[in-house]
């Protein structure tokens, strides 16, 4: 996939992105957004007042999306005004260490997009001292008995201190980072203990995957699992296909161990079976036909997901994983997305959680990123984040 191959499409929608983020960057610059409102503007999730709270306020767990937009965009079109707001973003998020009780395993999602590309990027030793403050508190989170991170704390005053989520496959990057960075392998030891419970537990022989699983946090033995954002127990929720599926890839990429890349490509060929004809992808692969919720979020997910495990096979398998991502990213084009001024979002038809009604065919800005990153990859963009 290099620059000179790139399709039409691809050319195109790089242009469309950057006349869409110019305006809506400066519209959002002081903000920290989520979701589209009803007039189609961007919400503000930088209440830091609200420091107990994940929800909501600062310690929102997609808060670290927006600053990633800026430095794609940044990445793309060298124009500082970017840096600037992803600076800003960076800047607010760091206060979350003051409230802490706020914080969860959704550091990575968090801090990688932020303070690691900003690192990355710019070598700024102030957004380096964030992120090892973060992959500490992430690290924190390991249970010995149970080889896993504890993902939440209390939700609806449920204990889950023994709850690890698939999800964490995106977070745990932020170890591979720290020990790449410090020298130090216990957070590469830490996210590989955490990574091989997931294959033995939340992945199944048919390459889907469970959303939530609980362990007994004192003897590690599995309790049960739960359906989570998806249909239900047992079912198939898209977007946690996508976070194990690109969770996988990037084990792999930060450590060699080739089980990480056999488990990538199983969850990649169960989700590829599962793309419907549409190429519009399901909230769970195994909901029922009606009402058909989708979710174009966990699409942008999958496809991102796809692109990078693409760069890890041979050039015949390249192309299989390749056309599956373009199938679905030109689905979005096609049907998905809103490049007008009506609607700060670029991606519709995103969902939370299938039994959350109000969640159903939202905006998120993360989805907007990834999106944005999957196209990015045509033109051979490094992993800056994961
Ligand atoms: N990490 C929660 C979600 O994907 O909605």
């Amino acid at each position: 996939m290099s620059k000179k191959e790139n399709p039409e499409w691809v050319e195109d929608t790089i242009e469309k992105i950057r006349q869409k983020m110019d305006w809506v960057s400066e519209k959002n610059k002081d903000r920290i957004p989520y979701k589209t409102l009803k007039d189609g503007s961007y919400d503000d999730r930088s209440d830091s007042s609200i420091e107990w709270s994940t929800d909501d306020g600062l310690n929102w767990w997609t808060n670290g999306f927006w600053g990633g937009m800026m430095w794609l965009m940044y990445l793309d079109t060298h124009n500082e005004r970017y840096m600037e707001i992803a600076r800003n973003c960076e800047k607010k998020l760091e206060t979350c260490f003051q409230g802490f009780y706020g914080l969860h395993h959704d550091v990575g999602f968090m801090f990688l997009p932020t303070a690691v590309a900003d690192y990355k990027v710019t070598g700024n030793p102030e957004s380096r001292k964030t992120a090892l403050h973060a992959a500490n508190l992430l690290a924190g989170r390991f249970n010995p008995a149970g080889r896993f991170i504890r993902a939440w704390n209390e939700v609806n005053g449920d204990d889950t201190t023994g709850w690890a989520i698939i999800d964490c496959m995106m977070n745990i990057s932020l170890l591979y980072w720290a020990s790449d960075e410090t020298g130090d392998p216990r957070f590469r030891q830490i996210a590989m203990l955490h990574a091989d419970t997931v294959r033995e537990f939340f992945v199944r022989a048919d390459g889907s995957v469970n959303h939530i699983v609980e362990f007994d946090p004192n003897t590690g033995e599995m309790v049960r699992s739960y359906g989570g954002q998806g249909y239900k127990e047992g079912s198939s929720w898209s977007r946690g296909q996508g976070w194990a599926l690109y969770g996988f890839v990037n084990s792999y990429a930060h450590t060699g161990k080739t089980d990480y890349l056999d488990t990538a490509k199983q969850v990649a060929h169960y989700c590829m079976a599962n793309i419907p004809e549409s190429g519009h992808i399901p909230v769970d692969f195994r909901q029922p036909k009606e009402p058909a919720w989708e979710d174009s979020c966990g699409a942008c997910v999958i496809a991102s997901g796809l692109l990078e495990l693409a760069k890890y096979v041979p050039e015949l398998e390249q192309h299989f994983y390749g056309q599956a991502a373009e199938k679905i990213l030109r689905a979005l084009l096609k049907d998905r997305c809103d490049w007008s001024r009506d609607c700060d979002a670029m991606i519709q038809n995103c969902t939370g959680a299938y039994h959350h009604e109000e969640s159903h065919h939202i905006t998120m800005t993360y989805a907007d990123f990834y999106f944005m990153e999957a196209i990015y990859k045509y033109r051979n963009a490094e992993n800056l984040f994961w």
